[in-house]
């Protein structure tokens, strides 16, 4: 850690590290020991252990898209709690949040409730499987659908080779690659996953049709992973923005209001495969279930954040503090002669220290991670939390005041850049 810690910040950390490995509860690493550990969170702001508030631009990973501690999901949890915090059956805000998600997403004619996004991507590529009776899946380089073993081929220890046999990962934004993918499996094949935008690296005009086109064409399911883009980039997603429906999609973040809850959307004829009255009936059935799916606590959370993003007003401010953040950040970085890449929709920025095309994975993927580490830091020392290896979060508590707070924050820390 470059920054000195003090007494009580060298505690917490020993703390941390007794219990967790690295001592870390993910894969995000504090910079300093004074950002170890949150004491609270209140709308764009958080406050850390080494005293200090924080304009807060990761947002939990995305999920507090209304902002942290937003009045009425707190009204809402409380209210819940009251009446119990988990079932096992059906609930009021589980139903109404169903509808609210079957309402606004083009391709949900029906939903099934997970926990986490790795379980919503799981279980769209079982009913993939299982509804095409075939073993391939299509994922391309560098994408993420969470922690399972289907999504995490390359990216860690323990998968078995029989796992490894059933992936076959293209290229994102290579059209001509993915329809040979498909000349020479396209039999095989029972679904593509796909990111819409790429961790950073937007589509490129006509991929994603493209990819719902080769599926249909070729008896496949086209699967959107809109766990990052849904209720985001517009109140339908992906979907909305880049005109383009596939088969199912799945949702995670901002649906569970900051709860865990996730879902996998999509056409009825596949998600009703999930029917637990198929089970012995139907050699097609698939199973899906888990203990807090659809926990009532964690939909009366989403349901209260869905609700207040249900207005147009909401994503006209989310593209206005991202476009200002973009535009702002593309510039400083001009004045001081840095190549810099800037990608994003709406609330999503992304930056590489890096040069070449967005729609190019490789911009993001080869850029100097070590020069985002130092950004990083920089802006920590001007009062912005940030993880950018993953992305800036916007949410709808930012305000115009605090996209010149962090553009400030950036003069500065981009100037720590240049110079290191
Ligand atoms: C696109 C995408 N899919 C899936 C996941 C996995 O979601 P979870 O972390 O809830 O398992 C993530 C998480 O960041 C994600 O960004």
């Amino acid at each position: 850690m470059s920054v000195e810690a003090s007494v009580a910040e060298t505690a917490v950390i020993q703390q941390l590290d007794a219990v967790f490995p690295g001592g870390v509860i993910s894969t995000f690493t504090p910079l300093t020991a004074g950002t170890a550990l949150v004491e609270s969170a209140h709308g764009g702001r958080i406050s850390m252990n080494d005293g200090r508030e924080y304009l807060d631009l990761v947002m939990g990973s995305g999920p507090m898209l209304i902002g942290h501690a937003h009045p009425a999901v707190v009204e809402a949890l409380q209210q819940q709690a009251t009446r119990g915090t988990q079932y096992y059956v059906a609930s009021r805000p589980a139903i109404e949040l169903a509808e609210k998600i079957i309402d606004s997403v083009p391709c949900a004619e029906r939903l099934k409730f997970a926990s986490t996004g790795a379980e919503a991507t799981l279980h769209a590529l079982r009913l993939a499987r299982a509804y095409t009776s075939r073993a391939k899946i299509v994922r391309f380089r560098g994408a993420y659908h969470g922690g399972h073993d289907y999504a995490m081929l390359d990216a860690t220890a323990g998968i078995p080779p029989a796992i490894a046999e059933t992936v076959i990962t293209a290229e994102f934004n290579d059209i001509a690659g993915l329809e040979e993918v498909f000349s020479t499996h396209g039999a095989e094949i029972a679904a593509v996953i796909v990111e819409p935008i790429q961790r950073n690296t937007p589509p490129a005009p006509g991929f994603l049709q493209r990819i719902v086109d080769l599926c249909r064409a070729n008896g496949a399911i086209s699967i959107f992973d809109e766990i990052v883009t849904g209720f985001r980039i517009a109140w339908g997603g992906a979907q909305e923005r880049y005109n383009v429906v596939p088969d199912l999609a799945t949702y995670g973040k901002i649906i569970g209001g900051g709860l865990p809850l996730a879902a996998v959307a999509g056409r009825s004829d596949l998600l009703d495969l999930a029917d637990p009255h198929l089970n012995g009936q139907d050699e097609r059935y698939v199973y899906f279930s888990g203990t807090l799916n659809g926990n009532p606590l964690a939909a009366a959370a989403g349901l209260a954040t869905l609700e207040i993003l249900d207005d147009p007003a909401s994503y006209t401010a989310l593209l206005h503090i991202g476009e200002a953040l973009r535009t702002g950040i593309r510039e400083l970085a001009e004045e001081q002669g840095i190549e810099l890449i800037v990608t994003g929709e709406g609330p999503l920025v992304g930056i590489a220290f890096n040069t070449g095309e967005a729609t190019d994975p490789d911009t993001f993927m080869k850029a100097d991670k070590s020069k985002l580490k130092t950004l990083e830091l920089g802006l920590l020392r001007e009062g912005v939390f940030t993880n950018l290896s993953a992305r800036v979060y916007l949410s709808l508590a930012h305000t115009d005041l605090d996209i010149e707070y962090a553009l400030e924050a950036f003069r500065h820390a981009l100037t720590d850049t240049a110079i290191s």
